[in-house]
C-alpha cells in the first residue's frame, strides 16, 4: 500500500477499531447532539437543557469565605483524601436528609463526583454484561448511559401520575426472573422526576417498599431534586422507610451548585464497603477541596433559606411555563403538572413526532430534549421533556409561544401528508449523560 493510499486510509477508519472494549459499542455520537450547539445560541430560547440557575447564590461572600478555607485550611484542604470521604462532610450530609426524614449515620455515606459518579459506582459494584435494570417508563437519559456503559440490559416499568406501578413493577419481576434472567435493582427517582416531573405518592412509596421487601428487590433511589419542593414540605424518601432495601443517592447539585461535583451513597453496611473500593480505584478519593468548600458552605451560610430563595425563582418559572404551555398548546397536547424540580413532560396529538420536528423547532428558535432520549426501548416519539430550570419567566412563555406555532405547522402539514406512526418504538436516541441536556 502506498503511503498516499496508507493516509487516505487513515482519515477514514478509527485505526483504534480492534482494541476498543466491547462496551464501548454501545457509546455512539448522536445527530441531535449537533442541534443542542445550535440551541444554545442567545436567540433561540432553550427548554432542552437541565442546568441549574445558579446566579442568585451569595458568590462576593462565599467567595471570601472560599479564600478564609484556603488561608486557614489549604494544607489539608488542597491534599488527597479519604476514600470514602471526609468525616466532616459526611456528618453534614446526615443533616441535610434528616430534612427527608432520613435517619443516617455518616459512617455509611460514601462521597462521589457528583450523584452521576454515583450511579456509575453502584452499577459498576452490582451489574455484569447482560444484568436486567428495572427503571421507570421513561427515566434520566443520564442515567441510561450508564447502564448501557456497563452493557445492562434497561427494562421499563410503566409510570402514571403517581409514579411507577407497584402491579406493573411485580408483574416484570416475575415474567423476567421466570425467563431465567437476573434483575439487579430497581432504579427511580420518587421526587419531580427528569424526565416527567412526576412525583411517587405516599401511597405508592409504601407499595414499592412492600414489593421490594416480598421479591428480595434492590431499590436505588436518586434524588437530587427532593428539597427542591415547590407547593408542599418534601414526602419522606423511600430510604426513611427502609434502609435494608434502599440505596439512596443524594446531589449538591440542584440546591448548591453542580460544578463542585459532590454527591453521596447511602447504603447497607457491606454494600458501602464495596463502593469505598470501588471509589479509590476509581479515583483514590473525591476531591477533597471540593468537600471542604461545601462544608464550608453549609456551615457558614443559610442553606435552608438559600434553598427557600430556589424555590420561590422555580416556582416562578414553573409556573410561567404551565401558563405558557396552556395558552398556547395545540388540542389534543396534554402535559405533566410538577410539584417541583426542574421539568414538565408533554404529550403531543397523535401523529406528531417530537424527534422529527426538533430541526424545525430549532430553526424557529426554541429547543426541547424529543422523548425517545429517555427510553431504552424506543419509545416516546410523541413527548418532549420542557425544562424550565433556566430561562426567566418571559423567555419560557415565550418559548411555549414558538412551540405552539411549530406544533400547529406540524399539524397543518400532518393534514396534507397523513400522520406518521408515533406509537410504534423507533432507534434510540442516544444522547449520553452530557451536561448540556442532563
Ligand atoms: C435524576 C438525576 N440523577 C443524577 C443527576 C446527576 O447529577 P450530579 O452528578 O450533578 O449530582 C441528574 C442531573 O441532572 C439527574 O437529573
Amino acid at each position: 500500500m502506498s503511503e498516499i493510499e496508507r493516509q487516505r486510509q487513515d482519515t477514514r477508519l478509527d485505526r483504534y477499531l480492534d482494541f476498543y472494549a466491547e462496551r464501548t459499542n454501545g457509546l455512539q455520537v448522536s445527530a441531535v447532539r449537533a442541534l443542542f450547539s445550535v440551541a444554545n445560541r442567545p436567540e433561540v430560547v432553550s427548554l432542552a437543557g437541565g442546568m441549574p440557575n445558579i446566579a442568585d447564590l451569595p458568590r462576593a461572600a462565599y467567595g471570601e469565605a472560599v479564600s478564609k478555607l484556603i488561608r486557614d485550611h489549604g494544607i489539608q484542604a488542597m491534599q488527597y483524601g479519604s476514600g470514602q470521604g471526609e468525616p466532616f462532610i459526611r456528618e453534614k450530609i446526615c443533616e441535610v436528609m434528616a430534612e427527608e426524614g432520613i435517619h443516617a449515620h455518616a459512617d455509611d455515606i460514601v462521597i462521589s463526583c457528583g450523584s452521576q459518579q454515583a450511579l456509575d459506582l453502584v452499577t459498576r459494584v452490582f451489574c455484569d454484561p447482560g444484568d436486567i435494570v428495572l427503571a421507570e417508563a421513561p427515566s434520566y437519559v443520564g442515567a441510561l448511559g450508564t447502564f448501557n456503559a456497563y452493557q445492562c440490559q434497561v427494562v421499563h416499568v410503566e409510570m402514571d401520575d403517581d409514579g411507577i406501578s407497584p402491579t406493573a413493577l411485580r408483574q416484570a419481576i416475575h415474567t423476567l426472573r421466570a425467563a431465567g434472567k437476573r434483575i439487579k435493582f430497581l432504579y427511580t427517582i420518587p421526587n419531580f422526576q427528569n424526565p416527567t416531573g412526576v412525583t411517587q405518592s405516599l401511597a405508592r412509596r409504601e407499595e414499592l417498599i412492600a414489593v421490594a421487601r416480598e421479591e428480595q428487590l434492590l431499590i436505588i433511589e436518586d434524588n437530587p431534586y427532593g428539597l427542591l419542593t415547590l407547593d408542599a414540605e418534601p414526602m419522606p424518601a423511600l430510604r426513611a422507610m427502609d434502609e435494608d432495601v434502599v440505596v439512596y443517592l443524594g446531589s449538591f447539585s440542584k440546591t448548591f451548585a453542580p460544578g463542585f461535583r459532590i454527591g453521596w451513597v447511602l447504603a447497607p453496611h457491606a454494600v458501602r464497603e464495596k463502593l469505598v473500593l470501588t471509589q479509590e480505584a476509581a479515583t483514590l478519593c473525591p476531591p477533597v477541596f471540593s468537600q471542604f468548600a461545601i462544608a464550608t458552605y453549609l456551615d457558614e451560610f443559610d442553606w435552608r433559606g438559600q434553598i427557600g430563595v430556589f424555590r420561590d425563582m422555580y416556582r416562578a418559572r414553573r409556573d410561567a411555563m404551565l401558563a405558557g404551555l396552556a395558552e398556547h398548546m395545540p388540542e389534543g397536547s396534554t402535559w405533566t403538572h410538577p410539584l417541583g424540580g426542574f421539568f414538565v413532560w408533554l404529550t403531543l396529538p397523535p401523529g406528531l413526532d417530537a424527534q422529527a420536528m426538533l430541526p424545525r423547532a430549532v430553526s424557529a428558535r426554541v429547543a426541547y430534549v424529543p422523548g425517545t432520549a429517555f427510553y431504552a426501548d424506543g419509545m416516546g416519539s410523541r413527548n418532549m421533556r420542557l425544562s424550565f430550570c433556566f430561562p426567566t419567566p418571559e423567555r419560557i412563555i415565550e418559548g411555549t409561544r414558538r412551540l405552539g406555532e411549530v406544533l400547529k405547522a406540524e399539524q397543518a402539514m400532518h393534514a396534507t401528508f397523513g400522520l406518521a406512526d408515533t406509537d410504534s418504538p423507533r432507534g434510540t436516541l442516544q444522547l449520553g449523560p452530557a451536561p448540556d441536556i442532563l
